[in-house]
């Protein structure tokens, strides 16, 4: 279980984490989420035990996680997939990584091969791919088998076979019992990925709950119609308390599900051919409800 209570971090004159407090369950997949300089990787730094939190703290089951000895074993992270000596193979890296936290060897050659990664164990890390870096990175989170794994932006540059292989890893962790928190902005993948979510906004909490929850709340439920007698339709659903719009030759009405839209036509004996309720997407609640909080809007934004 990792609990952040109160974590405040100020780089000098930059509050880069303001005062946020969140639960990460273990059984779980928990989505990071939050726009570009947010604090998500400011959170896991200071979680990691590699920066010092300048108020409140960052606990890993009840504790701070710095400098605990055979930390890879308590832990798994991947925060900087660049961030590795460029001069080792992946192998020689592993075991590295394996000997000073006293994993066996074996798990070197277990963890190569579960992310694709064999054929190119002998190679050095400076002429590897950011996908294969990246690959490596998640290789070097699982050597140790712990109970707590944290990923930063794992799928930057990742095929669609490793999109796909993250995917099962992470609900497969969660299936086990760990604890599994995962920053991206993947929005379509994390949809699929992730039970709960941690959302932040220029360093502070917007949402903490279940996926669904977040999406719920975020978007409103649309139900999309085709009918020849439209305008009949459209005034009694208009009645009936919906705000119905047209749209390409169909009605689209919020504010009503399709099981009320479809009664309503039936009372009236008003055909349908079509009558559908969309699902509400990750995407649009997440640029609803952060849409105050975006730090560096583009010029779409504007
Ligand atoms: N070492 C540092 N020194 C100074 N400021 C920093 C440092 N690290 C982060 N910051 C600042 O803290 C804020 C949060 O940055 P952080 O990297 O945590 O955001 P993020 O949510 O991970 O963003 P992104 O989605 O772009 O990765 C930003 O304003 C950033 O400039
Ligand atoms: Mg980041």
């Amino acid at each position: 279980m990792i609990e952040v209570a109160n974590l405040t971090k100020r780089y000098g004159g930059v509050t880069a984490v303001k005062d946020l407090t969140f639960t990460v369950r273990p059984g779980r997949v928990t989505g990071f989420l939050g726009p570009n300089g947010a604090g998500k990787s400011t959170t896991l730094r200071v979680l990691l035990g590699l920066h010092r939190p300048s108020a409140g703290t960052a606990t890993v089951d009840g504790r701070p996680f710095g400098g605990r000895p055979r930390g890879l074993r308590q832990v798994g992270a991947l925060l900087d997939a660049q961030d590795v000596h460029g001069g080792r193979t992946a192998r020689a890296h592993l075991t590295a990584l394996a000997r000073s936290n006293r994993i066996p060897p074996t798990r070197v050659e277990e963890v190569l091969e579960d992310a694709g990664l064999t054929g190119a164990a002998r190679r050095r890390i400076a002429g590897f791919s950011l996908g294969m870096k990246q690959r490596l990175g998640i290789a070097a989170a699982l050597l140790g088998g712990a109970p707590v794994l944290v990923f930063d932006e794992p799928l930057n540059g990742l095929d669609p076979e490793g999109v796909r292989w993250v995917r099962g890893l992470f609900r497969r962790l969660a299936a086990e019992g760990r604890t599994v928190l995962v920053s991206s902005h993947l929005m379509s993948e994390m949809e699929h990925t992730a039970d709960d979510l941690v959302v932040v906004g220029r360093g502070e909490l917007i949402a903490a709950e279940s996926l669904a929850e977040f999406t719920a709340r975020g978007c409103r439920q649309r139900v999309t119609v085709a009918t020849p007698a439209a305008d009949a339709l459209l005034s009694l659903l208009t009645a009936e308390g919906a705000s119905v719009r047209t749209e390409g030759g169909l009605l689209v009405a919020t504010g009503m599900d399709a099981g009320r839209v479809g009664a309503i036509a039936q009372r009236h004996g008003i055909p349908l051919s079509r009558l559908q309720e969309e699902r509400p997407s990750l995407e649009e609640a997440f640029m609803r409800l952060t849409a105050d909080a975006v730090q560096y809007p583009t010029g779409d934004a504007r």
